[in-house]
């Protein structure tokens, strides 16, 4: 099962993801934690990352598109994968299928996650990043066990460098200008499902089930 996630910034793309991810056994692979991930050890790729995302701007397509093409042809994704942050521009979504199609193969679902401007900018105030395992909660909505401390790994959270208000806006611009035109483009392609992302996470998640089969 191929799949990809779609939405504005904080829609709660990560948090299904993770969550197809364990249910049916596939890698989740996401851009951005690729990057901060890179970013985090210092890499040449984090560095040229780092100076588009702490603007809310998009990475380059050609910074991308071969890291993400590469990784869907490892082992561990012959089953499938869920793609989180990726593609996010029409030119990313073309060098995607072209890709797979070379290898006979191609994206089953493109799962919009649909959430409202106005609760995107509350929610990502609220959203925590632990800085061992990248484990993201939420203040009110995913709250840790233990105020500021990661439930897995046990090390500090922190609010994400683009995180701050200013930043999200710009990131929901570039949303709306760049990404959201893939709707359009799944949905001439037959494959894309939309959910409600306003409502309970696991709620999400039970939408998302119905969709891909128990
Ligand atoms: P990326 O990390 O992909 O950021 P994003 O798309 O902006 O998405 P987020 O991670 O912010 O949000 P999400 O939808 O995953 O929400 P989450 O589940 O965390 O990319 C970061 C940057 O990297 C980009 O800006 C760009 O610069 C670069 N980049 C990455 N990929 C790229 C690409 N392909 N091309 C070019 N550049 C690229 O949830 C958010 C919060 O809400 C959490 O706190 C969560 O707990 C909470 N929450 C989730 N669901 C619910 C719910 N149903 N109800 C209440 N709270 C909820
Ligand atoms: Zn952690």
């Amino acid at each position: 099962m191929k799949i990809i996630m779609l939405g504005a910034p904080g829609a709660g793309k990560g948090t299904q993801a993770k969550k197809i991810a364990a249910k049916y056994d596939i890698p989740h692979i996401s851009t951005g934690d690729i990057f901060r991930a890179n970013i985090k050890n210092g890499t040449e790729l984090g560095n040229k990352a780092k100076t588009y995302m702490d603007q809310g701007l998009l990475v380059p397509d050609e910074l991308v598109v071969d890291l993400v093409v590469d990784r869907v042809q490892q082992d561990d994704c012959k089953n499938g994968y869920v793609l989180d942050g990726f593609p996010r521009t029409i030119p990313q979504a073309e060098a995607l299928d072209k890709a797979l199609a070379a290898l006979g193969d191609k994206v089953d679902y493109a799962i919009d996650v649909n959430v409202p401007d106005e609760n995107i900018v509350n929610r990502m105030g609220g959203r925590r990043a632990c800085v061992g395992c990248g484990a993201t909660y939420h203040l009110v909505y995913a709250p840790t066990k233990t105020e500021g401390i990661c439930d897995v790994c046990g090390k500090e959270l922190i609010l994400r460098d683009d995180d701050k208000p200013e930043t999200v806006q710009k990131r929901l611009n570039v949303y709306h200008e760049q990404t959201q035109p893939l709707i359009d483009y799944y949905t001439k392609a037959g494959i894309l499902k939309t959910v409600d992302g306003t409502v309970d996470i696991n709620d999400v998640f039970a939408a998302i089930v119905e969709i891909l089969g128990a």
